[in-house]
């Protein structure tokens, strides 16, 4: 594995988040995380990053501590979408998105046709070629989060890690992500590791699942094998169905509704 978490115990002032928690990312395969809101995801995403130090334990990147490594040298490695970004006043979004070839730029080299070539395919492949010169500042939701995916895939790593990539897309533009995720993951062999809130598409999507709570891992594998209602009651604590998914033969989960039953007992004639 080239990326993997040893004991690592992860917290901010003195608070911990994680604690003795092991991960290892499956080398080449799409990998997804979930987990209640504050479990720990992003610390973690942070972590495997390099941009959170541990209090214990250590990130391992192709076999050493990642903290061995310059800043520059990770950022070749592995890329990050952090879950919220802010863009430097009055940027466009091409400048943006060139951005993500900074760590391949070495003193006294000039920008070159590859870094070119980089950040229009980016741009290409996230749709936002139309709106390179404008200013992120204004941009929707929407529109400046494929910017921000953009500059991370003109980054070109084999590693890529995404916190809620799919945030402010509508159903159409999430598809479409997911779907370039799972391309770069099968056409170029990258490693991907996406947090998401939807639990469907994470079944759909994930070669590898994730399940946290309370700063802990406590499923991990195949959704197939491992998305069951226990865990979903224990991990969300919300009670629901599993089904088939009709489209793809993955897990679909389906909370359980106090409404309808409700709206049933309201259609029964009234007996007085
Ligand atoms: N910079 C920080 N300083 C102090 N506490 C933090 C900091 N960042 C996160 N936390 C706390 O750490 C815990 C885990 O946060 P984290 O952002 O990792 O959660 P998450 O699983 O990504 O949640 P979400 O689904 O809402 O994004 C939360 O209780 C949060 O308040
Ligand atoms: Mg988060």
């Amino acid at each position: 594995m080239r990326l993997s978490a040893r004991d690592l115990t992860l917290g901010y002032d003195q608070r911990p988040i994680s604690e003795h928690l092991d991960l290892e990312i499956p080398d080449g395969r799409l990998t997804v995380i979930v987990g209640p809101n504050a479990c720990g995801k992003s610390t973690l995403l942070r972590a495997l990053a390099r941009l959170l130090r541990p209090s214990a334990g250590q990130v391992v990147l192709d076999g050493e501590d990642i903290h061995a490594y310059p800043a520059k040298e990770v950022a070749r490695r592995l890329g990050l979408l952090p879950q919220t970004s802010i863009a430097p006043d009055g940027i466009t979004v091409a400048d943006l998105v060139a951005r993500g070839r900074h760590p391949h730029q070495r003193l006294l080299r000039q920008w070159s046709e590859r870094d070119e070539a980089a950040v229009v395919k980016a741009m290409a492949a996230t749709g936002v070629t139309d709106l390179s010169g404008r200013l992120v500042d204004t941009l929707s939701g929407g529109q400046r989060q494929r910017v921000w995916v953009a500059m991370v895939l003109a980054q070109e790593t084999p590693i890529m890690l995404l916190d809620e990539p799919t945030t402010f897309l509508d159903i159409a533009h999430q598809i479409e992500l997911l779907d370039l995720c799972l391309r770069l993951n099968r056409e170029q062999r990258n490693t991907m590791v996406a947090v998401l809130h939807d639990l469907n598409q994470a079944c759909r999507y994930a070669d590898h699942l994730v399940a946290m709570k309370a700063g802990a891992v406590v499923a991990q594998g195949d959704p197939k094998a491992i998305v069951t209602a226990e865990l979903i009651e224990d991990v969300f604590g919300l009670p629901c169905r599993i089904i088939d998914d009709p489209e793809t033969h993955t897990p679909l989960v389906i909370p359980r509704s106090h409404h309808a039953n409700r709206r049933n007992d309201v259609r029964q004639p009234l007996r007085r």
